[in-house]
């Protein structure tokens, strides 16, 4: 009999050693109760590709609520239970682990979310997307570290192919579609003969997929290094056109989202920033019917909707006779993310300088004059006193006045006026 691969050194050397500690004890906890656990999906692929991930999935074949409960009792970890399909996320430490028992998924009809009910460890494997994601780790003592792969996930691994388990996949679940050419993207990897032609039979079939799902995967492609590349590949096979038939990547998706990446601190993601970039296209009906399909958040679906309102209104930005006072007043109030976006994307070469202009500058334009120094003036409080300041910024904008004394003057002669 062939000797079963051991990722026991893959898994001591690239995962921190608490973390270690953690799948061992667990291992052995499980083993107590005679309740096999396994380490899963994609946490498996990133250790024979040396890399470690921060995310765990484990499988047990007993009660994965009863064992997510003694875990999180140990340390007092936050932990959510979903009872109906057995499944459990633990936040240890650092780490998010999800517990599942291991199962058995059913389709009533495309699309639909799974019905579930209780398998073997291989009946759970041959539940999942691809090869690549459907080994297991043993973590029992004895066998901790033990590789099972029954669907030749390790050759395909090897050879970067990215496999569906069987002929109806992406029937069962078209969001599949999206995450193949994620992994496709992410890795460097192509799509199986036979998976590539079931995938673009399949794509249809994402307009069976509600709009939260469709946006979860979104923000999964959003999360990645180089989304543009995902979007593009998605573009190319047809599969972009079923977010929206009016979405495209143009020629220097690539080029935006690089120099989004570029002007975002570490600390803020620029998943917004590529959303914009990515609805660019659309007018603001398209941009109102895709927010409420996506049912996205507040902020970001108000950043979308001025982008749109933005680019129609572009030829005003683009006039070369329009004062800085002007170029204030077209952005000024708009979403921040929204005017980084069309500063990014704006395609005719002044309305781009403007919006360089008001970014660099004209926003931190403001007068010198307060509100108290009008009052000192003697103007009382109310909506006169903003309109005044307003003036004294716009004046300010234009060069029209420099400096507090110009200020004052030209505020003594608008509180006669
Ligand atoms: N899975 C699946 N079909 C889906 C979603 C998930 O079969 N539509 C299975 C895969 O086995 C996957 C596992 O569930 O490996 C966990 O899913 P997820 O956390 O989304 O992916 P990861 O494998 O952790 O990969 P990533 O690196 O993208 O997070």
């Amino acid at each position: 009999m062939m000797q079963p691969i051991d990722l026991k050194t893959n898994i001591t050397t690239q995962l921190p050693e608490e973390l270690v500690a953690f799948l061992q004890a667990t291992g052995h906890d499980t083993a107590i109760t005679g309740e096999p656990l396994y380490l899963v999906g994609g946490a498996v692929r990133d250790l024979f590709m040396g890399k470690s991930s921060f995310d765990l999935d484990l499988v047990t074949e007993g009660d994965a609520i009863a064992l997510a409960q003694r875990l999180a009792s140990t340390e007092g970890s936050p932990v959510t239970f979903h009872p109906r399909f057995q499944t459990a996320r633990l936040l240890w430490r650092r780490w998010q682990i999800d517990i599942a028992r291991t199962r058995s998924e059913t389709y009533t009809y495309p699309g639909a979310l799974p019905t579930v009910s209780p398998g073997g460890i291989e009946t759970d494997l041959g539940r999942r997307d691809f090869t690549i994601n459907a080994m297991a780790v043993a973590l029992e003592p004895g066998r901790f570290g033990e590789l099972l792969d029954c669907h030749r996930g390790l050759a395909d691994l090897k050879q970067g192919l990215i496999r569906v388990l069987h002929p109806a996949s992406f029937t069962d679940d078209a969001t599949r579609i999206w995450r193949a050419l994620r992994y496709e993207q992410r890795f460097g990897f192509h799509l199986e003969e036979t998976t590539g032609l079931l995938l673009k039979q399949n794509i249809p079939r994402l307009d069976t997929i509600s709009g939260d799902r469709i946006h979860y995967e979104l923000e999964c492609i959003l999360k990645e290094e180089a989304p543009e590349k995902v979007l593009a590949r998605a573009q190319e096979l047809g599969v972009l056109a079923h977010l929206h038939p009016a979405l495209h990547t143009g020629a220097d998706l690539g080029g935006r989202f690089a120099a989004a990446r570029a002007s975002t601190a570490p600390q803020a993601p620029p998943e917004n920033l590529y959303m914009a970039l990515l609805t660019y296209p659309l007018s603001t009906r398209e941009v109102e019917g895709l927010i409420s399909f996506l049912h996205l958040r507040k902020n970001l679906a108000r950043t979308l909707y001025d982008l749109a309102l933005l680019r129609e209104r572009q030829p005003n930005l683009a006039r070369p006779e329009i004062t800085p006072s002007q170029v204030y007043s077209e952005l000024h109030g708009q979403a921040p993310e929204a005017i980084q976006a069309l500063y990014l994307a704006a395609e005719n070469p002044v309305a781009r300088g403007n919006v360089r202009l008001y970014l660099d500058k004209l926003r931190y334009v403001k007068p010198s004059l307060t509100g108290d120094d009008l009052q000192k003036m003697g103007l009382a409080p109310g909506p006169r006193m903003k309109e005044i300041l307003d003036e004294l910024r716009l004046a300010r904008l234009n060069g029209e006045i420099n400096g507090r004394r110009e200020e004052e003057i030209l505020a003594r002669r608008l509180l006669i006026g």
